[in-house]
């Protein structure tokens, strides 16, 4: 995990937030490769889920709503997470992170339940604080994640009434969407509706680097299905989410589904993918697939007052049409593809460490380097970076050995170096180094292009 940690930093991943006032905890910030990289997953998230599929729509709704949506939703009262606090050094952990240890499946369970097995293990003097080692732990009580703040004239700033949410999914976004959907697209059940955006918890442990932060980005699909068709959809989507990432280079032996044991009562079936992280040697989850009844809308209907029922042509019905949800932490995805890709190599006794990337991820397509810095050779390599500029993420660096040059594009994960030297000036070709076998190749300037494309895919 530090290992992560630092390459991120030092190579312009991953920063922590206001570090020079000492950094706030759970949060970060994504430099120039990591943005890079967080927009191409974005990118392929959503050509899966809407440019390649006729049935799902785009949004982006506002981080703000209506503060009786979270009541609705159910998230004022009972978005909770169970916490335990160490008396010594005054650490916060997750209750039912600490009975995991113990293979207890405490995800969802009651206060009561959560104490009963706290108490049973401090009696045998099992439970300990993660962080410093002492036994002295205070009871779990529940700890709302909903981050909050006020809107409105500074002089109603203290009311009540003014308190607004920071959303803690996008999918709220979604169900209130939901309407306005349906009245200007005119779809046909089955259909989808995606969106990417921020979210925001008040997380207790946010010690995981970018895998659980307090402020988050998530990509969520709510399918909107007549409620016989259940089953079969959510067979369809558990083999196409699946699918997304091995076609993005994730190993099979590396991922797996796990079932949820207990579910939300409104809930019919609930998997979690979990990939292997090597930084934190375990599975853990990245996306969820929830069969979610009609819940959301259900509620947002009564709380709202507002018919949500939707006329089935086919069935000639009207109902309240139930949802399946597709949901996934995009940080997370940085995070899983960055631990996928990181690899270190002994090459010629010294250790290289590349980023195998899928080409599509890689921040930066190509790398334009010329040999040498005189004769005309960097002149040449610039008007070359000019052009692929136009329409790919290019570098020029000049700077330094080729072989750092090399290692440089490698630790970032650029597929292509192409090297202008002494041949290029004569005949009109360069060399054109792949990131994973090292191997070069000669090809004309003319063909540059078309080259690159065909290895990378379109590549704007
Ligand atoms: N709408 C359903 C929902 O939000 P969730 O399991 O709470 O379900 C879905 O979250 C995904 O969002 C998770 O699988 C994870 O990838 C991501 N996620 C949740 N909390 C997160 C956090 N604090 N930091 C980063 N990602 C988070």
């Amino acid at each position: 995990m530090e290992e992560i940690i630092a390459f991120c930093k030092t190579r312009g991943f991953v920063y922590p937030s206001s570090e020079i006032y000492g950094g706030l905890a759970g949060i970060y910030d994504y430099g120039h490769y990591g943005i890079l990289l967080k927009n191409n997953i974005q990118k392929e998230w959503l050509k899966s889920m809407v440019q390649k599929r006729s049935d799902v729509y785009a949004l982006d709704s506002a981080i703000f709503m209506h503060p009786t949506t979270w009541k609705a939703s159910g998230h004022v009262d009972g978005f909770n997470d169970p916490q335990v606090d160490c008396r010594t050094c005054k650490s916060r952990m997750r209750a039912d992170h600490l009975l995991e240890e113990f293979d207890i499946d405490a995800d969802k369970a009651t206060l009561e339940f959560i104490n009963k097995e706290l108490d049973r293990l401090k009696a045998e003097g099992k439970v300990k604080c993660v962080v410093c080692g002492s036994k002295d732990l205070t009871p779990a009580r529940q700890f709302s994640l909903m981050v909050k703040t006020n809107m409105g004239s500074p002089t109603d700033m203290l009311s009540e009434e003014n308190v607004v949410y920071l959303r803690p999914e996008t999918c709220g976004g979604i169900y209130l969407e939901y309407k306005n959907t349906v009245n200007s697209l005119h779809p046909k059940l089955p259909f989808g509706i995606a969106q990417v955006g921020k979210a925001f918890r008040n997380e207790i442990v946010a010690r995981q680097f970018i895998f659980r932060t307090r402020e988050f980005e998530q990509m969520e699909m709510q399918y909107f299905l007549h409620p016989s068709e259940m089953e079969s959809i959510y067979e369809q989507w558990h083999e196409y989410r699946w699918k997304w990432y091995l076609d993005l280079g994730i190993k099979e032996e590396e991922l797996k589904w796990v079932q949820h044991t207990k579910l939300v009562f409104y809930a019919s079936k609930a998997f979690d993918i979990k990939y292997h992280f090597k930084a934190m040697d375990k599975f853990d989850e990245v996306e969820g697939l929830h069969a979610r009844g009609n819940y959301d809308l259900t509620q947002h209907s009564k709380f709202s007052g507002e018919n949500l029922e939707f006329y089935d042509q086919q069935r000639n019905e009207k109902y309240i049409p139930h949802i399946m949800e597709t949901s996934v932490g995009l940080n997370r995805l940085v995070f899983m593809f960055l631990d996928n890709a990181y690899t270190k190599e002994e090459v010629n006794g010294e250790t290289r460490i590349v980023l195998k990337l899928d080409k599509r991820l890689s921040p930066i397509k190509v790398a334009i380097l010329p040999l040498m810095k005189k004769d005309g050779l960097a002149e040449k390599a610039e008007e070359i970076y000019q052009a692929f500029r136009e329409y790919t993420m290019s570098e020029f660096d000049a700077a330094g050995s080729i072989g750092k040059r090399y290692r440089r594009q490698d630790e970032i994960g650029t597929p292509y170096c192409v090297t202008v030297d002494y041949q290029s000036m004569q005949d009109g070709t360069v060399t054109v180094r792949d990131r994973d076998t090292m191997l070069q190749e000669r090809v004309s300037i003319d063909r540059l292009k078309s080259y690159i494309i065909e290895k990378v895919g379109i590549i704007n």
